[in-house]
């Protein structure tokens, strides 16, 4: 490597522009930190004609791939393209050119992390991946090196900017769903294609990620419990308020004897979780592991600069690694078989939230269904329907399975309707 390292963008979109500004703001920082300049050098984008204000010089952009990965003089090429099979392919070729990458393409790690990471060892290069979960904040360098000395048990994060900000702005502004989203879109939170944020996919995505990590295991996205936004119903957020809690978008996942489990889906956290504070388009991923006990890393979870600032610290660790010549030497290889645990080992508390006719015994009749299942009542709360002649039931559960949850549910029909449900999570922690 020369007196430089000379750094290929692909995309110059909400990351890619964020990179550059970095990079060319923090110049004689990251000369300090690496002895060496790093340049911009190439800049892959889909459209040559679009005005940009880049400060970069206008040859440095093209539309070709391979003037970007078959350029000799690139030591590192950064994917911040976004999709997925174009994004792995360009991946694999930069790996197999012998280039250090970094990537912040959750999508791409959550499905071909474990194979990717494998081609980077063969190939003897690194894949970074540390703005691909949780924008700003490293938690992946924060699982893999500062708590590698512990075992981690669980780990609850609220890991989309998008629905978190969604939320916050329903609850704390009164402003609509479209409202909401539209603004998450315009302030380049949400993906070009919201549908996997609001889904619960984007989520569910970088769960593999951080579990996978975190359990040393290959966890795969269909091994992913996943529920949207469009799970809460109209009045949920003001029911849960009512007794307590706040409704937040999370991803989960904990291991024990009976495996792992991970989640994506919206849940009831109590008030006084520290998750149930975080607002807007900030993340945070709680910890629990055997020797630290309970830790929360906190920030922002995306956006141009805060996530460009995770991109530049992997550049930043992949130009050491060439520096120091020990690139493609890290441990990748997971520690232990995948297994998942069954529904009858997932434990939960419940909230249910039913409509039924308000007639004289229809109480004992459904708390009658919970017992017949084995799973016993912590409070019922009953009160008017929106339409005439209907009540609402709001049930919260002792620890149940989420197989009874599934069996109760199966039970009430015919006799309730579920307006909606949500898992109780966090209560050990406040
Ligand atoms: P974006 O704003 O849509 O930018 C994408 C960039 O890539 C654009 O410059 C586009 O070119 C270029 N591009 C896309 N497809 C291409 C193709 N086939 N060939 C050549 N160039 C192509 O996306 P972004 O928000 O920066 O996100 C980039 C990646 O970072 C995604 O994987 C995303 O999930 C991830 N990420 C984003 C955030 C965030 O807050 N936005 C946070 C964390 C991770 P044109 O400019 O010509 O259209
Ligand atoms: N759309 C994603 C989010 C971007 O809202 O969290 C960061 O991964």
């Amino acid at each position: 490597m020369a007196n430089k390292v000379s750094v290929g963008l692909l995309g110059f979109g909400t990351v890619g522009s964020g990179v550059a500004a970095i990079v060319q703001q923090h110049q004689q920082d990251l000369l300090h930190k690496l002895g060496t300049e790093v340049s911009i050098d190439k800049v892959l984008v889909k459209d040559i004609t679009k005005k940009r204000d880049t400060g970069l010089p206008p040859d440095v952009f093209t539309a070709e791939l391979d003037e970007v990965i078959g350029d000799a003089s690139i030591d590192i090429v950064v994917e911040v393209m976004g999709g997925i099979e174009e994004a792995k392919q360009a991946i694999e070729q930069s790996l197999r050119a012998g280039k250090q990458v970094v990537t912040a393409n959750k999508d791409v790690m959550a499905l071909y992390g474990h194979e990717l990471l494998q081609l980077a060892d063969t190939e003897k290069q690194d894949l970074f991946y540390e703005a691909s979960v949780a924008g700003g904040i490293p938690i992946i360098r924060t699982l893999e090196d500062g708590l590698a000395s512990d075992r981690i048990s669980n780990l609850m994060g609220i890991v989309n900017g998008t629905t978190n900000f969604i939320l916050t702005k329903m609850k704390q502004e009164n402003m609509s769903y479209e409202d909401a989203l539209a603004e998450a879109t315009a302030l380049g939170f949400a993906e070009a294609d919201p549908t996997a944020d609001v889904g619960g996919l984007d989520a569910a995505r970088k769960m593999v990620i951080l579990s996978s990590l975190a359990y040393s295991t290959e966890v795969s996205l269909e091994d992913v419990l996943v529920r949207g936004m469009d799970e809460i119903r109209d009045g949920d957020v003001e029911l849960a308020s009512r007794i307590g809690y706040t409704i937040k978008m999370v991803g989960a996942s904990q291991t024990d004897e009976d495996g792992i489990e991970v989640v994506s889906e919206p849940v009831f956290l109590p008030d006084a979780h520290p998750l149930a504070s975080v607002n807007n388009e900030f993340n945070a991923v709680y910890i629990h592991g055997a020797a630290v006990g309970e830790t929360m890393l906190y920030g922002p979870g995306a956006g141009s600069l805060p996530t460009a600032t995770s991109v530049v610290a992997d550049v930043i660790a992949a130009c050491r690694n060439l520096l120091l010549e020990v690139n493609g030497k890290r441990q990748h290889a997971p520690q232990h078989e995948r297994a998942i645990k069954p529904p009858d080992k997932q434990i939960a508390k419940y909230f249910h939230r039913l409509s039924v006719d308000d007639e004289v015994g229809v109480l004992t009749k459904v708390t009658a269904v919970y017992s017949g299942r084995g799973a016993s009542l912590a409070s019922v709360i009953q009160h008017p329907g929106e339409e005439e002649g209907k009540a609402e039931l709001l049930l919260v559960t002792h620890r149940i399975s989420r197989q009874q949850h599934l069996d109760i549910t199966k039970d009430l029909e015919g006799l309730a309707s579920m307006i909606s449900h949500y898992r109780i999570a966090g209560e050990e922690s406040v």
